[in-house]
């Protein structure tokens, strides 16, 4: 049993972590303790009153809720940290609650959160049971604990039970209290082509606070961070770790006060707010945790264990296609004797699926027009697309395809059709992006449309790979079709919309899988995770951006979601080296190309198949295999990391270097996790070395030229 409940405290422990909630005077629940496995006699006490705070009671000065420890906080009544729960009553103004414990109880597996993505394996559940006597309202808060993988989620639900009617102002669906001390905050921060560039920052006191605002998780903020010890380093120290099982605007929150570092991640307050009408209830989305006292890496990887066992389909680790991708061949110019010679070349050189992205439907020759036309055009398939797959398939290759159904540009039928179905404010111009609007997908009518238009467009065909877009933030975010009072939930009911039409669609075409993308990486987050078994990782394909991306991207996600294509983005692959630099940097993930097959020479194509045979010799490794962080891009003068399997018989180093370096720098990559017991053969070389030895760390020198890439491939003898 991973949950104990007592008259006077409860605890939850995981394979490697222990959490405790004490509960005060028997009725409420206090956070006291959450990290490594501790003795009772080593936990803390309970915070006692400052001066200036209000009393916990008439009755009782010891304790004040301005610094007790609340499993949840509440708005305006005596704790004046950030507030994880904020209720408006709307028939009296008042937006003070004080939710009053009633009871605790645990069970095995876990509640559903209908509408929402939500991690599923097997789990206990703690679940604390509070009212709020005043607004008549119930509140549930619940504790999923995944044992093996040392992570914890939350998640709450809230009843209106009363006759009055309720706004949530505020929804956190974690919230944390670690004691006073010397924090750091990890971020994956960026921008458009930039995205997820970690960033490690002291925490100063006051609040700070990692959002979105985008109706997406974006870019530019990702829901995940950690917050650890200032020493904490890859491999020692305390480093806790934070997620958001969703994709919409976030708020991740940190305060660091009088009495402790308040950690929070949920909806937030600014993007969302939600009418609780008499009877009806709502669900939070799951946030999850984790903690090790192993340091970052540590963290990272319970994360990436996590994501693999609950989250990530179960399709994920089956073998991955590796596609051929058109868009950056020849963007829109999507012509069907092109696409049916990149086919057969690109089964030729051993590539397994070809993607036709952008382009191939209603008016769609550039990005003013066609979006929400889910027709292919006449022009290019005469005959069909059935017709058109068809001949692929005759290729002996598969067959993938780019679509982007929550969008329509004004240029198209379906706008013409019904103007009303797009997020806006009906007194203004709705802003455009890429010349194209949002559809309403709070709208239920919409949502049927959409799965109607792609059902009918795809129905009887063998497509084997969906690459679903998402190529704007969404601003004007107003449901014309939702009543006044619940305009303010437009984007958490887009996402709901959202999750509908990709559970529908999973169904729909339970065998074709699913790349998820936004722009590259603008979605890359649980919520989507739960779909797709890979993530476009960025549309930024040069290889000396991609590795700063991709190792950010490594704190909180594994390896298997990070789609990375070879392209020749810049020319970046016109010679031997830079294509091998290229392939070096895209073996952090799941495998593809982007090029014009067609306009390579045949030393190129050679050079692929022999990569193709090399991806696929360590695709089990980097699919479900342990990943070490070695060096910071960003602080050293390279990256590099290796992979291990489970029994550490096998292992993949990777040593990538962007820039020239005329100190010609060595660097010792020790792999501490290689077996003593066991004696290795690099694949590539035929070198032997022992488990001691590579303990003891691979030394390089730095190459005084640019982009150089070194890879190891160890197998144990
Ligand atoms: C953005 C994606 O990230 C690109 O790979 C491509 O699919 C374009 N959209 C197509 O419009």
């Amino acid at each position: 049993m991973s949950v104990i409940i007592s008259s006077d405290k409860i605890t939850i422990e995981t394979k490697n972590t222990l959490y405790v909630i004490k509960m005060l005077e028997g009725v409420l629940p206090i956070h006291l303790y959450y990290g490594k496995k501790i003795n009772e006699d080593q936990l803390p006490d309970i915070n006692k009153t400052r001066s200036f705070s209000p009393y916990f009671k008439i009755d009782n000065k010891e304790y004040s809720f301005d610094n007790l420890k609340q499993e949840f906080s509440f708005y305006g009544y005596g704790d004046f940290r950030a507030t994880a729960l904020r209720v408006l009553d709307l028939s009296s103004g008042s937006d003070i609650t004080n939710y009053a414990f009633k009871e605790a109880r645990s069970f095995l597996g876990r509640k559903e959160l209908s509408g929402l993505p939500y991690s599923e394996g097997e789990c206990e559940t703690l679940e604390l049971v509070y009212e709020d006597s005043v607004t008549e309202s119930e509140l549930h808060l619940y504790y999923t604990v995944f044992y093996d993988t040392d992570v914890i989620s939350r998640y709450f639900s809230l009843k209106n039970n009363g006759n009055k009617e309720l706004k949530i102002l505020k929804a956190m669906s974690l919230s944390l209290d670690l004691p006073n001390g010397n924090y750091d905050l990890i971020s994956l921060r960026g921008e458009y082509a930039h995205e997820r560039t970690a960033h490690r920052d002291p925490i100063y006191g006051g609040n700070h606070r990692i959002m979105s605002r985008r109706g997406a998780s974006s870019h530019h903020f990702n829901p995940f961070f950690m917050v650890t010890d200032r020493n904490a380093d890859e491999e020692s120290g305390d480093a806790y770790a934070f997620n958001f099982v969703y994709s919409g605007s976030f708020l991740d929150e940190i305060e660091l006060g009088q009495d402790g570092l308040r950690i929070m991640t949920g909806l937030g307050d600014e993007c969302f707010s939600y009418l609780l009408k008499s009877g009806e209830s709502f669900n939070s989305p799951e946030a999850v945790m984790t903690y090790s006292e192993n340091g970052i890496g540590q963290a990272s990887r319970n994360m990436h264990s996590f994501v693999r066992e609950t989250i990530l389909p179960k399709s994920n680790n089956k073998k991955r296609p590796i596609v051929l991708n058109s868009w950056e061949a020849v963007y829109f110019n999507i012509n069907q004797k092109v696409m049916l010679d990149f086919a057969e070349e690109a089964a030729k050189v051993g590539i397994d699926t070809f993607v036709m992205d952008d382009g191939w439907f209603g008016a769609r020759r550039n990005d003013n027009a066609g979006l929400g036309d889910w027709t292919p055009t006449p022009e290019i398939f005469p005959d069909g697309l059935g017709a058109f797959v068809e001949k692929v398939h005759s290729k002996g290759i598969n067959f993938g395809i780019w679509i982007e159904p929550e969008m329509v540009n004004p240029d198209s039928n379906l706008y013409r059709a019904h103007p009303e179905w797009v997020l806006r404010d009906e007194k203004r111009e709705p802003l455009r992006s890429r010349h194209q609007l949002v559809l309403d997908m709070a709208n239920p009518q919409v949502v049927e449309y959409i799965k109607e238009s792609l059902d009918k467009c795809f129905d009887g065909i063998d497509i084997n790979y969906f690459k679903w877009d998402m190529n704007r933030n969404i601003s004007n975010a107003i449901s014309p079709y939702l009543p006044i009072e619940r305009k303010g939930e437009t984007q958490f009911r887009y996402m709901l919309g959202v999750y509908e039409l990709f559970g529908w669609f999973k169904k729909r075409f339970p065998d074709a899988m699913l790349e998820n993308c936004s722009g590259g990486g603008g979605r890359y987050d649980l919520g989507m995770m739960k779909y797709s078994t890979q993530i476009w990782t960025s549309d930024n394909t040069e290889a000396k951006y991609r590795v700063y991306i991709q190792h950010g991207s490594s704190y909180g996600y594994p390896m298997s979601t990070m789609s990375c294509h070879v392209s020749n983005c810049h020319g970046q692959c016109e010679d031997e080296r830079m294509l091998d630099y290229c392939f070096k940097v895209a073996v952090n993930g799941p495998l593809g190309y982007e090029f014009n097959i067609l306009k390579v020479d045949q030393s190129v194509k050679d050079a692929i198949s022999k990569q193709i045979e090399e991806y696929r010799a360590y695709e089990e490794l980097i699919l479900n295999g342990d990943f070490y962080r070695l060096k910071n891009p960003t602080v050293d003068r390279c990256y590099a990391y290796y992979i291990a399997n489970a029994d550490k018989s096998e292992i993949l180093l990777s040593y990538l270097q962007n820039n020239a370096d005329p100190d010609e720098t060595e660097h010792i990559l020790k792999i501490s996790y290689a077996s003593p017991d066991l004696n290795y053969r690099n694949t590539l070389t035929n070198e032997r070395f022992s488990g001691s030895a590579l303990k003891d760390g691979i030394t390089v020198k730095a190459d005084a030229s640019e982009r150089y890439g070194l890879m190891w491939h160890f197998v144990a003898e």
